[in-house]
């Protein structure tokens, strides 16, 4: 069926205009003023109305075997959550542990939790958890079969961590297929070593978490990865950097020629390590890896993404219950399981807290919340942005609403949310997924099964 979206504000990464679009099937197929569409097509009105291209959140995990537990949504709550809050195409982590089975039984696995539940469209980064002949050629398979990103890990150890060896070769076979390796960066020996440390000085709660985890072992996460980079020419993505000495590292492997991108959360913009240091064990619903930062972290973030330094803004949604899964830490810090749920609200966050602030521009919302994502990850122009051809996944956002969020009302699978009473300014009031309406005045009206797997070629020779 057609759809029509009339007198909105089409804002994309770089243009701007008041014009309708019209869509027609899966696609965009007219961008002008004044368009007519038959009597049967679906027409809305985004009159005071931005539209925005479907956001893309490039980091989540959904299935998740983690620190002994499982992360809580599977595709029919977090498809729902992510379309409710604008993020029409989102990528997943296929996390498996470094003893599981073969790459491709995984990779299958994973496909498994998603067809015929994903509301919203979805692809996945393949992670490299262990490297020999067997997992080459696995890996050659999966690129194959439409998966253009791997995944590795510098932390967790003897769960998802590799070793130096592995990310070597993991980096030469993505130089040689074309494939961008993102990378959790954080030295490994430095956070067992640390925890072993803190845990025998008694220094068992949240707060202690950060201590862990400092700044340096972030950076040098990152200056190590880069080495390994300069010397195969892999081009990799940072994932969740946190704090300025990250971002120098980063920075200065750009300044020498690499091709690398960084990528940060937007807990990491708007929450600091104050939230983990909340008493009675609260702070262990801010624990994540890296850790939250100090404050002033958030102001280097906010000018690296208008100046163009961070490409993308992402969540790490990795969801936890605070009964019976945080809480499996309270009498040791290193067994609360890592993550602080964010799929729902990203977008209304970063323009809270980012557009409304006058920290970001409009155009650089865009572009880094959905097409820095989509040309990164080699689903751009298809996604990422709105032109005649690209899919018809659009946001009508509403800049005049207000509300709070709240565990009481999200659309996840979670008993809290890190960002319980916040107030938001501004929300999807409409979002689409090719041609279907999913979402109506902030509810969730679209279908489950409608997502759809979505296969990229490499691009990064
Ligand atoms: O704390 C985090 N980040 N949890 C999810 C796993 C990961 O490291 O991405
Ligand atoms: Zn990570
Ligand atoms: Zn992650």
């Amino acid at each position: 069926m057609a759809l029509l979206i009339k007198n909105g504000t089409i804002v994309t990464a770089d243009w701007q205009t008041k014009a309708d679009i019209y869509c027609e099937g899966e696609q965009i197929t007219r961008i002008g003023k004044d368009l007519d569409a038959p009597p049967d097509a679906t027409v809305i009105d985004a009159s005071g109305k931005y539209v925005f291209p479907g956001f893309i959140d490039p980091h989540v995990h959904v299935y998740l075997p983690f620190m002994g537990t499982f992360a809580k949504d599977d595709y029919i709550s977090a498809s729902k959550a992510a379309l409710v809050g604008g993020t029409t195409t989102l990528i997943e982590m296929i996390c498996q542990g470094r003893d599981s089975r073969a790459l491709t039984d995984g990779f299958e696995f994973w496909m498994s939790q998603a067809v015929g539940k994903s509301a919203c469209d979805f692809t996945f980064h393949q992670s490299v958890t262990r490297y020999d002949a067997e997992v080459e050629a696995d890996l050659k398979e999966i690129v194959k079969a439409g998966v253009a990103s791997f995944k590795v890990f510098l932390a967790y150890k003897g769960a998802f961590g590799i070793t130096d060896e592995e990310l070597y070769h993991t980096l030469r076979l993505a130089k040689q297929l074309g494939v961008i390796v993102t990378a959790h960066c954080e030295n490994a020996d430095l956070v067992l070593e640390l925890q072993k440390q803190l845990l025998s000085e008694g220094k068992t709660g949240p707060e202690y978490h950060y201590w862990s985890r400092p700044p340096r072992v972030e950076a040098e996460g990152v200056h190590h990865l880069l080495s390994f980079a300069e010397l195969t020419g892999a081009h990799t993505y940072i994932v969740h950097t946190s704090c300025e000495e990250a971002l120098n590292e980063a920075l200065a492997g750009k300044a020498r020629g690499l091709n690398v991108w960084v990528e940060t959360l937007i807990q990491y913009l708007v929450l600091d390590k104050s939230y983990a240091e909340l008493p009675n064990f609260e702070g262990a619903k801010y624990v994540m890896s890296p850790p939250l930062r100090d404050k002033k972290n958030q102001e280097v973030f906010w000018n690296a993404l208008r100046q163009g330094f961070v490409a993308t803004v992402a969540t790490d949604h990795a969801p936890f219950d605070f009964k019976g899964q945080k809480e499996m830490g309270r009498n040791d810090f290193t067994k609360i399981p890592n993550g602080i749920p964010s799929l729902e609200d990203r977008v209304n966050l970063l323009y809270t807290y980012g557009v409304t602030t006058g920290r970001l521009d409009l155009h650089t919302f865009v572009d880094c919340a959905s097409t820095q994502a989509a040309k990164i990850f080699g689903l751009f122009p298809r996604k990422g942005t709105i032109a005649v051809g690209s899919d018809a996944d659009l946001v009508v956002y509403d800049p005049n609403y207000r509300g709070t969020i709240s565990a009481k009302t999200h659309s996840l699978n979670l008993d809290y949310s890190a960002f319980e009473g916040w107030e938001i300014k501004g929300r999807p009031s409409v979002v689409t997924v090719r041609g279907e309406v999913a979402v109506r005045d902030g509810q969730f009206v679209g279908r489950i099964g409608h997502g759809q797997f979505l296969k990229r070629e490499p691009t990064h020779f």
